[in-house]
């Protein structure tokens, strides 16, 4: 069954490690996401992007799905159907659809009008009993071809959203999504120490979890990261395996065209890529 991610994100706070948010795109990582939750036995958040959700068909056909696949696969560890990065109407669409948890970014909107969205969702979401997280700073790098400058937090803007009551909060120190150039500074752990003493035992949440280097992922989660977002690391291990069956010719061996073969190499290595991030999150065994 698809839970809330408040109360896996609160324990996860208190018992010092983190939940791993991986994005979907197909069917594939859905069901290989999943799979590894079940046999880490680790709680888990599938997030799904806008752009995601339209190449599925939209967030009913994605809602559907994944609930289906749920039940069907015997999953019994805790999993979080999440909107990553919704815009106002996304957010809406989603709580429809069935999800169990939204992220509204109001990041790009003025103070103002991002508090008072977000006042608007909390209510409606808890009404509906989902799970809710804002955003404070923009994260860099693109993503569904939106690019944002990747700042670092004000606490206090931090503090004003907290106490709207978010269940969680992304709050931006100096990470982006996708790859990270080689001179990028770090994570701003400073940052990270005058957000986490802002708002409280709320749960944070790291995103732009790829490229971060394992001991600044391990400091995170000491200073109040609890969810973690996941996604390019997934697609580059999906895109390699998947290149190299190819180049191998593998795909012109046997009976025909079966495209089920094709994506079994990407599909393996992205179980291996989500238990990998796991034990590194040190939610194995945590459901
Ligand atoms: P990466 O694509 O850098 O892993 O970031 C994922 C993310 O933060 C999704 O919101």
């Amino acid at each position: 069954m698809l839970v809330s991610a408040k109360e896996m994100l609160v324990k996860a706070r208190e018992g010092k490690y983190a939940v791993g948010q991986f994005n979907i795109n197909n069917l594939e990582w859905t069901k290989a996401i999943l799979l590894t939750a079940q046999e880490c036995n680790s709680p888990v958040i599938l997030g799904v992007s806008e752009g995601a959700g339209k190449y599925m068909a939209g967030m009913e056909t994605v809602a559907a799905m994944v609930k289906a696949m749920d039940k069907s696969l015997g999953i019994t560890v805790p999993v979080a159907l999440h909107l990553d990065h919704g815009s106002y109407d996304g957010c809406y669409k989603c709580i429809k659809a069935g999800f169990t948890s939204i992220m509204f970014d109001g990041s790009h909107f003025p103070i103002e009008e991002n508090v008072a969205k977000t006042t608007e969702l909390v209510n409606v979401s808890h009404a509906l009993g989902l799970s809710i997280e804002a955003e404070v700073g923009s994260i860099g790098g693109e993503e569904d071809g939106v690019v944002g400058a990747g700042e670092c937090a004000d606490p206090n803007e931090c503090k004003m959203i907290a106490d709207l009551g978010v269940d969680f909060l992304a709050a931006g120190i100096g990470n982006i999504h996708g790859k990270y150039p080689e001179n990028w500074a770090g994570l701003s752990f400073e940052t990270l120490e005058a957000v986490n003493n802002a708002v409280g035992e709320l749960p944070l949440v790291l995103h732009g979890g790829t490229g971060i280097p394992d001991d600044m992922i391990t400091k995170a989660i000491s200073l109040g990261v609890a969810k973690i977002n996941v996604n390019t690391e997934c697609q580059l291990v999906f895109q390699e395996a998947t290149r190299a069956y190819i180049e191998a010719g593998k795909d012109l061996q046997g009976k025909g065209f079966d495209p089920r073969k094709l994506l079994a190499p990407g599909f393996e290595a992205i179980k291996a890529k989500v238990k990998e991030k796991m034990e590194l999150f040190g939610s194995v065994n945590k459901a």
